[in-house]
């Protein structure tokens, strides 16, 4: 799969822009807030219908403007199709394919897949496991539209048990029966929610070891472990057992929103005990793992958006990373660098079709 042509109307710094791209390496080039993660954004949003930096779409109209709009044409199997996108201050976001709306504009992600990797993804290691959460569920979500579904239904059905908790702690009384109502649905969806992740981790784990090691050669060993209560066979004594806790903090102490992932590099936290490198590389594997996840399951490859990886990484590991991304295994490429000099001189030896854009100002001045 590859973007083919992308036009971007009053979208962040951008006030009328359409590109043409390569279906192999394209390179984005200009200074500092030039706007070239702004554009790699505009392709993320296009593919999973929000932005990669916060999810205030609001944020992404152009100062001083009231709305803005996204279209383009993507080829899959030989097949073109025109998505866009719009929103406006006044009205609902709408999401077409070949000018049909989405019953639910979620349905889309996952159809156009990509992967993004950028200089925040390092966060992942050092927030708390809210951010590991959110990190992992957005890489499922592109690979199965049932696991969002029953993320959606979890949170729905947590929230609401929660807030009659909070409820009991106000009105001084428990109503046991009626907060039960909610267990077995609760139960249930962290059992298929865990069920997934669980697969989808050892699906993920051998990819990613095997790429860190391309990145970084076989000195350092990386691990990655999913942590869940559900883990515990007794799982339902254990949720029904914290009862008392429950209802004393006023929020449901047991279950998948309490799951994390732990990294480890040479059997310790990488969190603390990573170089920055190693903790980008780490990041990197995972990304490039979460590729070939989705080229398996959707027989189709991602696009990859790489922003500033030249960024804590040494020489070796870049030119084995443009290496890995340039080969026939990965698709339609995208790269942003503030040196042009620097793309050009790694993509030197690579055989491939390279579209290099220079950007100032939010406007392409040579292509
Ligand atoms: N809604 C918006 N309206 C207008 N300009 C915006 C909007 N949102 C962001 N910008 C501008 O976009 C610019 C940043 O663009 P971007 O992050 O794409 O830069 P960049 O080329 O990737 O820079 P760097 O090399 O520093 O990463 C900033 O100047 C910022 O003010
Ligand atoms: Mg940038």
């Amino acid at each position: 799969m590859h973007l083919k042509k992308i036009r971007l109307i009053n979208f962040k710094n951008y006030k009328e822009t359409e590109l043409a791209f390569s279906p192999q390496i394209n390179a984005f080039t200009g200074l500092n807030g030039s706007g070239k993660t702004n554009l790699l954004d505009a392709i993320y949003y296009l593919s999973l219908t929000k932005s990669a930096f916060h999810t205030n779409d609001a944020m992404s109209i152009s100062h001083h403007e009231d709305f803005f709009r996204l279209e383009a044409v993507f080829d899959k199997a030989e097949q073109e199709y025109n998505v866009e996108t719009g929103f406006s201050n006044t009205q609902k976001k709408i999401f077409k394919v070949d000018k049909t709306s989405y019953e639910k504009i979620k349905d889309h992600i996952g159809k156009f897949p990509v992967v993004l990797i950028t200089p925040f993804d390092t966060d992942v290691i050092r927030e708390g496991s809210e951010e590991r959460r959110k990190f992992f569920d957005n890489v499922f979500a592109q690979l199965d539209s049932e696991y969002l579904e029953h993320l959606l239904k979890y949170n729905h059905i947590l929230k609401q048990r929660n807030s009659l908790l909070k409820k009991f702690k106000e009105e001084n009384k428990t109503d046991e029966i009626l907060l039960a109502a909610y267990d077995e649905p609760l139960i249930e969806t962290a059992e298929k929610i865990y069920g997934r992740r669980k697969n989808f981790i050892s699906d993920l784990q051998p990819l990613f070891e095997n790429h860190y090691q391309s990145l970084a050669g076989k000195k350092e060993k990386v691990s990655l472990i999913y942590q869940s209560h559900l883990e515990n066979k007794d799982f339902k004594s254990a949720y029904k057992a914290s009862l008392p806790r429950d209802i004393f903090l006023e929020r449901t102490s047991k279950g998948t929103h309490k799951d994390d992932y732990v990294f480890l590099i040479n059997e310790m936290p990488l969190k603390n005990f990573g170089s920055q490198g190693q903790q980008k590389s780490f990041v990197i594997a995972l990304k490039l793992a979460q590729f070939d996840l989705i080229h398996q399951v959707k027989k189709n490859k991602p696009i990859l958006l790489l922003d500033d990886i030249f960024d804590k990484l040494d020489d070796e590991r870049i030119s084995q990373l443009l290496n890995m991304v340039a080969n026939d295994k990965f698709g339609q490429l995208f790269i942003t660098d503030a040196r042009p000099e620097r793309t050009k001189e790694f993509f030197k030896n690579i055989k491939a079709k390279i579209s290099i854009f220079r950007i100032e100002n939010g406007r392409i001045i040579d292509n």
